[in-house]
């Protein structure tokens, strides 16, 4: 009986231990893994839209010391030297990550993208000036497509595990030992394998058989069809620029407007939303707050102005540009017809960008966001037909020209197509204003750019 007593005791204690020692586990694992930290707030609406996260860590994040860790690792796959500023994003001096990159803790630190990444344009007035940013102007230095391939090809590298990444992580961070158990036997093994599984979606960005994007475009409509609605690969593609998104006021849906560049969606909080759950790579698991973000994007870029010229105008020549611009171009750019679509027989350019898309890629997309129980007025549900004739505000930010960045600058698209440029290098980001856009060549725009050849594929100007 008296050994029976003692045994049931220790029985009890041993249960009353191990429940407090799972208890303990428990807890560090949420606070270590899930823990939601609020995200840091912005008062200013520049740094906001700039750095402050939109909820995409949770499911797009990358942990911090991962990202931080693999330009060192493996500089071999950048396209050049300087880390990540090699893929042309804008990198403000002082700040701890480019701009349009938010840090967040979710149990850990982890990174992950905001609209600024592509919509924030730099320019120098010269070589050895200091570059201007422009937040919700169009990133025309960042070779996007080299980014998604260095973190996949990173991945699928054998040198991606942890003790080659733990050892760079060493040298620059301070984890205590739960930590450094969890980067190596669960956070670097989990985030190679989500990015190796992502292969298959960007599969046709390593096809041999279509020409590089280049720097300063993004085929987003493929980019939508294979991760938002999960169509396997076809035939088509169709780069185009990054677009300005300031002053989106000037779209009014009641007027026809439509937005992207070929009209595929009805109105700004429509392109907002579906924009932004491509960053979060997943359904957002708080509604409410990302709905919050939303709508306060809608409200700063609808009332974000566009940036004015900021070289010297010859008012003698403005003048004369202004009535000419009267008799041959406000028909489509300053009329009834602006913001609405043009049919690509009649404006003549690259029909590809038109392919990538159509009308059932909008019905279901739409279905995904409708089955998140997110409203929206959505895509439009319509065959492609042609290109939205632009607003003109602040045109001058916006080169090179055209929805696929065929044209240098303004003064090529002055010319009769035949006499534009054929072959330019995009992404060099000192200013010309003489032609009206960006030097495109000579030896340094060809060492920083991409070469551009209007004769390749869903190039032609
Ligand atoms: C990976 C680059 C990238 C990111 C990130 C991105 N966009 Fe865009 N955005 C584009 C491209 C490219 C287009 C043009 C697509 C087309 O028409 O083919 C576009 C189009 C738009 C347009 C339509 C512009 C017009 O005049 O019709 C708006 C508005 C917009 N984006 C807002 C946003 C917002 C807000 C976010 C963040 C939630 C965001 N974008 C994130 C690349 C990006
Ligand atoms: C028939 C209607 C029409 C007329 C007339 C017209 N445009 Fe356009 N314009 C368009 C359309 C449509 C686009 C978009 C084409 C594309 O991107 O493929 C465009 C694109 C542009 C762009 C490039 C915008 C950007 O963001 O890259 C500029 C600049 C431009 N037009 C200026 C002019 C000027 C200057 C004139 C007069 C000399 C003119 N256009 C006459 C319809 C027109």
């Amino acid at each position: 009986m008296k050994l029976f007593r003692r045994l049931w005791r220790w029985l009890k204690v041993t249960a009353v231990l191990l429940l407090i020692l799972g208890a303990v586990g428990a807890y560090i694992g949420w606070d270590r893994f899930m823990r939601v930290h609020p995200a840091q707030a912005f008062g200013d609406p520049v740094e906001r839209f700039k750095y402050g996260s939109i909820g995409a860590e949770q499911d797009a994040g990358i942990p911090y010391w991962i990202f931080y860790v693999l330009p060192r690792v493996f500089p071999d796959k950048l396209p050049g030297p300087g880390g990540y500023a090699a893929f042309g994003v804008a990198w403000e001096p002082g700040e701890e990550l480019p701009i349009g990159f938010s840090k967040r803790r979710i149990g850990f630190d982890r990174v992950a993208n905001t609209c600024a990444v592509c919509h924030t344009a730099s320019y120098r007035t010269k070589h050895d000036s200091n570059p201007v940013l422009v937040p919700t102007g169009p990133n025309h230095t960042l070779n996007l497509e080299a980014f998604f391939r260095f973190l996949v090809d990173c991945a699928k590298d054998p040198r991606f595990n942890a003790d080659t990444l733990m050892e760079e992580i060493d040298r620059s961070a301070d984890l205590d030992w739960i930590d450094r158990l969890a980067y190596r036997f669960l956070i670097i093994p989990i985030t190679r394998k989500r990015l190796i599984e992502r292969e298959q979606q960007f599969e046709w960005i390593y096809r041999h058989d279509f020409p590089e994007w280049g720097r300063g475009r993004d085929d987003a409509m493929n980019l939508t069809k294979y991760f938002m609605i999960g169509w396997p690969m076809d035939d088509s593609f169709g780069p185009t620029d990054m677009p300005s998104i300031w002053n989106l006021k000037k779209y009014r849906a009641e007027d026809g407007h439509r937005m992207n560049f070929a009209g595929d969606s009805h109105n700004a909080y429509s392109v907002i939303i579906d924009s932004a759950l491509g960053l979060m790579g997943a359904e957002p698991k708080d509604k409410d707050d990302f709905l919050g973000h939303i709508d306060w994007l809608v409200d700063y870029l609808s009332n974000k102005p566009a940036p004015s010229y900021p070289f010297p105008i010859d008012q003698t020549k403005a003048a004369q540009g202004e009535q000419l611009f009267a008799q041959r171009c406000a028909s489509c750019h300053a009329s009834k017809r602006t913001g609405a679509v043009v049919p690509v027989a009649e404006v003549g350019t690259d029909r590809e960008r038109l392919d990538t898309w159509n009308e059932k890629a909008a019905r279901e997309a739409n279905q995904v966001a409708e089955d998140m129980g997110i409203e929206r007025k959505g895509l439009v549900e319509e065959p492609l037909t042609g290109y939205v004739a632009q607003f003109l505000d602040g045109i001058w930010l916006e080169a090179p020209y055209l929805h696929n960045g065929s044209v240098p600058t303004l003064y090529d698209l002055l010319l009769p197509p035949e006499q534009r440029p054929q072959r330019f290098y995009r992404g060099y980001d000192v200013y010309d204003p003489i032609k009206v856009g960006f030097v495109t060549e000579g030896p340094q725009a060809e060492r920083t750019g991409t070469l551009h050849d209007t004769n390749e594929r869903a190039n032609s100007s």
